[in-house]
């Protein structure tokens, strides 16, 4: 069994037996181009300085080579800031593994409540993503081998920030003014691993769609794929049956003499590249990503999609205009995520282009982000396949000579028994998942204590709640919002209140 990378917000592995290590952005995206819903009113608030911080390679030793240093870039919007004499509070985003500039785009939330806090917003670049590189910013040099990937982890990311927020508020002389922490997917995880790890410097965090209990064997491994599954059965029964029947038809057809010429034409491949493995994992991206991704809004987060991708997908798959051509069928459903623009002229199996820069996380996964997602059940709609740590582990052999840690993150950051955990120890945490999302297996779904709370959409996606609203928002969207808003109003009156017990 080969293994291949779907990549995600988060990378995973998936051993969906087909192709070979391949899939980065299976792209025709491009970067310059806003989200419509952004185009429309986010244009005018989306704006920040990019500032650099002299950041230090390792903050966890003494060595002479760990006091290297390289820049790390952060983004910075003061316009609602009310100021470090009133204690205004400090809004930060704890980027994950891409161009921070990406993820900016793409949490318009947090600009939209700054007006209402006087926020002052920060959006830090994960180290090794972006222009975030050690080695002098060489990406070349810091990506070389693993001697210089050593420095790319999560401690080090969470260290980074909280270094960076400390002197920034020095700088601003606002050591008062409390910080809350925003993060989606990886993002999600490390706000909600610095609330845990640094309660001196964060008073909360909103962990949207962090899915922290995606290790050892808190998670089944069949979750992530049952989840799409279910989003793909619950739009209709016939949806499910022609994607889950497919993966054999393309196999069988593929073995024929001239098979791979007609799957070439039934799908609109371009002529430089086709394997059965590559096409097989071409279209399981689609499916993973567009359910990940299933808005209530055209969006523009991996590729440009309608409203409601998923129902958009099956409707192309139901579609008696294709009468019984499976092939064709599914083709309607690739092209929705693959050129709803209308733009593509055929589809590149050989496109490894990673337009935000997101890499790094197959050395996050070869390490300590070892997240096992893609076991299929004989009810998935992908082909069955067990979840394999060996074949994960082979794999980091062979591309980094590194053997994982899969026991890291639960040790350093905790997961088993999180509710009888964290019940006594911690507070201020938000933990959102929408449903539909395939992460959302991995995610804290029950409220853990008065303060670690969790906020459910059974209709969400993939931190749904972070993205600009829209006035076609649907109303379980605008409440999840608005809860939010207030848990976090309550986070900062208390730590205000705490202020002011102090003096008197
Ligand atoms: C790793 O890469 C660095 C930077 O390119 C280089 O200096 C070093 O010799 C390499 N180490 C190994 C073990 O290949
Ligand atoms: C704080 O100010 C110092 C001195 O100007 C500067 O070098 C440093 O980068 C600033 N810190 C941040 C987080 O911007
Ligand atoms: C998960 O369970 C399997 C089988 O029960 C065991 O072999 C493995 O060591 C466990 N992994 C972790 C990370 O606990
Ligand atoms: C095709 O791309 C061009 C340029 O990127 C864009 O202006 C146009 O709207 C696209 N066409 C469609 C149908 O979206
Ligand atoms: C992309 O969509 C356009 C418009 O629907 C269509 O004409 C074109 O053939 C599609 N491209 C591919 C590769 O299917
Ligand atoms: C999956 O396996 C279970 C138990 O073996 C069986 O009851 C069920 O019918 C199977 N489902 C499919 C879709 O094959």
């Amino acid at each position: 069994m080969k293994i291949r990378l779907i990549l995600l917000l988060l990378v995973c592995f998936s051993s969906i037996s087909f192709a070979k290590i391949t899939t980065r952005f299976p792209s025709s995206f491009d970067d310059n181009h806003l989200p419509s819903d952004l185009a429309s009113k986010g244009k005018e608030l989306l704006s920040y300085e990019t500032h650099y911080y002299t950041q230090i390679l390792d903050h966890f030793n003494y060595n002479p080579q760990s006091y290297q240093t390289f820049q790390q870039r952060y983004l910075l919007n003061d316009k609602y800031w009310s100021g470090s004499k009133k204690n205004a509070p400090i809004f930060v985003y704890t980027g994950n593994e891409g161009n921070i500039e990406w993820f900016t785009q793409n949490t318009g939330f947090m600009f939209e409540i700054a007006p209402h806090f006087n926020a002052l917003l920060v959006f830090i670049e994960h180290r090794f993503y972006g222009k975030s590189i050690p080695y002098g910013g060489n990406k070349e040099t810091a990506y070389s081998n693993k001697s210089t990937l050593g420095y790319l982890s999560s401690t080090q990311a969470l260290a980074d920030y909280a270094t960076l927020i400390i002197d920034l508020k020095n700088n601003l002389t606002a050591t008062d003014s409390p910080v809350v922490v925003f993060g989606g997917s990886y993002g999600g995880m490390l706000a909600a691993w610095f609330r845990l790890k640094y309660p001196h410097v964060t008073i909360g965090a909103l962990a949207s769609s962090a899915p922290i209990l995606n290790f050892g064997n808190i998670t089944s491994p069949y979750s992530f794929n049952n989840i799409i599954t279910q989003d793909f059965k619950g739009e209709s029964e016939n949806c499910y049956k022609v994607i889950k029947g497919i993966w054999k038809q393309i196999e069988d057809t593929a073995k024929t003499t001239g098979g791979l010429e007609k799957l070439r034409k039934s799908f609109r491949i371009c002529k430089n590249y086709i394997s059965q493995g590559s096409l097989q994992n071409w279209l399981s991206t689609a499916f993973v990503y567009t359910a990940m991704t299933d808005y209530p809004t055209p969006s523009i987060f991996l590729n440009p999609l309608p409203a409601y991708p998923v129902k958009e997908m099956c409707k192309a798959i139901d579609d008696p205009k294709t009468g019984n051509d499976m092939f064709e069928k599914v083709y309607g459903a690739a092209n929705i995520y693959y050129n709803y623009t209308g733009n593509a002229t055929c589809f590149n199996l050989n496109d490894h282009s990673d337009p935000h820069g997101l890499g790094g996380w197959t050395w996050q996964a070869c390490t300590e982000m070892v997240m096992p997602t893609d076991g299929n059940n004989n009810e998935s709609i992908f082909p069955v396949s067990e979840w394999d740590y060996n074949e994960r582990a082979r794999f980091c052999q062979s591309n980094f000579g590194i053997k994982p840690r899969p026991d890291w993150v639960t040790t350093e950051f905790g997961g088993n028994n999180i509710e009888r955990v964290l019940k006594k120890f911690g507070s201020n945490i938000i933990f959102f998942n929408g449903l539909k999302d395939p992460w959302s297996g991995g995610g804290v779904l029950k409220d853990i204590s008065k303060s670690i709370v969790a906020i459910i959409a059974k209709e969400g996606a993939h931190h749904v709640d972070l993205r600009w609203s829209s006035k076609e928002d649907p109303e379980w969207l605008r409440q999840v919002r608005g809860r939010e808003v207030n848990i976090i109003s309550n986070w900062l009156s208390q730590y205000y209140q705490s202020l002011i017990d102090h003096i008197y």
